[in-house]
């Protein structure tokens, strides 16, 4: 069988030598066109995983390989959106994208570069502030500024970190809409930072779930049985729909901190995450079966 994408082997972080690591030993794999989100407490290490994936941090131990080769630093490989925005202040909107998507492709002229960050604006629906700069936008515009350039630069791999937290619900929909036809359209691989448990059920194919630090790690790897093609408006109405929610809502409220003290010892086989699938009652039905014997979910845009 061939390596997968993105292989994160042993990953630990610790901020001095002599403090106890944020977390240690995390370990999962992505394969392409393969989109994951992450859950857990706030101050689990969530930020400082994807940074290190974005090649912005280091690791104390541990290695990043993505399509066969080590992260070792920043690359136009990987499309950022940042919790915190990290726009540049003095640029306007479109400047803000045109700066990246230039480094991308140094040779496009004037035009196209013009043309390709208008797309990507209209798409986050930002179409007649190009020449706003961040002070002039909310906090809202600004979280979409960061999703375009993102997608703009067309990455191997997304990173993306709480990036539809500060939008309200109708922006949000319709970005996450967005996200999911590029994700469809071009396989794009995706790591995600999410709070939102709907959210994650909504667009992962599989959800890391991360106890609480210090040492912190990936306890279960949750697979989404729900059929690929979904959709906000009857999500919740898909018989796994509710069993997989109990179960990531109940890791948050009990089993990250049970976990965390060595009390809940279900979930770990070694060092190793389990795989679990909650949304099937049967747990010896395979995922692609499940999928192929339900009923299908309408998209609704
Ligand atoms: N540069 C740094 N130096 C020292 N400690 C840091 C640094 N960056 C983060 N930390 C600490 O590491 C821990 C993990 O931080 P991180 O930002 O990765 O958490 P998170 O899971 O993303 O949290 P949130 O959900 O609130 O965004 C926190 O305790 C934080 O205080
Ligand atoms: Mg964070």
């Amino acid at each position: 069988m061939s390596a997968a994408f993105l292989q994160v082997r042993g990953l630990t972080r610790r901020w001095t030598p002599a403090a106890k690591p944020v977390f240690e030993n995390v370990s999962f794999a992505l394969e392409r066109g393969e989109f994951v989100c992450i859950i857990g407490h706030s101050g689990c290490g969530k930020t400082t995983i994807l940074n290190i994936l974005a090649g912005l941090d280091e690791a104390s131990a541990g290695e990043v390989i993505m399509d066969g080769r080590e992260v070792s630093g920043p690359s136009l490989d990987r499309g950022v959106v940042f919790q915190g925005h990290a726009l540049m202040p003095w640029l306007t909107v479109r400047r803000n994208i045109a700066f990246a998507v230039k480094s991308r492709w140094p040779d496009w002229n004037r035009e196209k570069i013009g043309a390709h960050c208008q797309k990507y604006i209209d798409l986050v629906r930002l179409t007649g502030n190009e020449e706003k700069k961040p002070s002039a936008l909310s906090g809202g515009m600004k979280q979409r500024v960061g999703i375009a350039r993102a997608f703009a630069i067309q990455p191997k791999m997304l990173l993306l970190d709480e990036p539809f937290g500060a939008l309200d619900a109708l922006t949000r929909g319709a970005i996450q809409d967005e996200l999911t036809s590029i994700c469809a359209e071009t396989r794009q691989t995706v790591f995600m930072i999410t709070h939102d448990v709907d959210e994650a059920i909504l667009l992962a194919d599989k959800i890391l779930l991360m106890t609480n630090g210090p040492q912190a790690r990936i306890a279960e790897i949750v697979v989404n049985t729900l059929p690929r093609v979904r959709s906000r408006h009857d999500i919740h109405h898909h018989p796994h729909y509710y069993r997989l929610r109990n179960h990531l809502v109940d890791f948050l409220v009990h089993r990250s901190k049970l976990l965390q003290e060595g009390r809940d010892d279900e979930s770990t086989d070694g060092q190793q995450p389990r795989v679990v699938m909650p949304g099937l009652a049967d747990p010896g039905i395979a995922p692609g079966e499940a999928g192929e014997r339900l009923p299908a979910l309408k998209q609704v845009k």
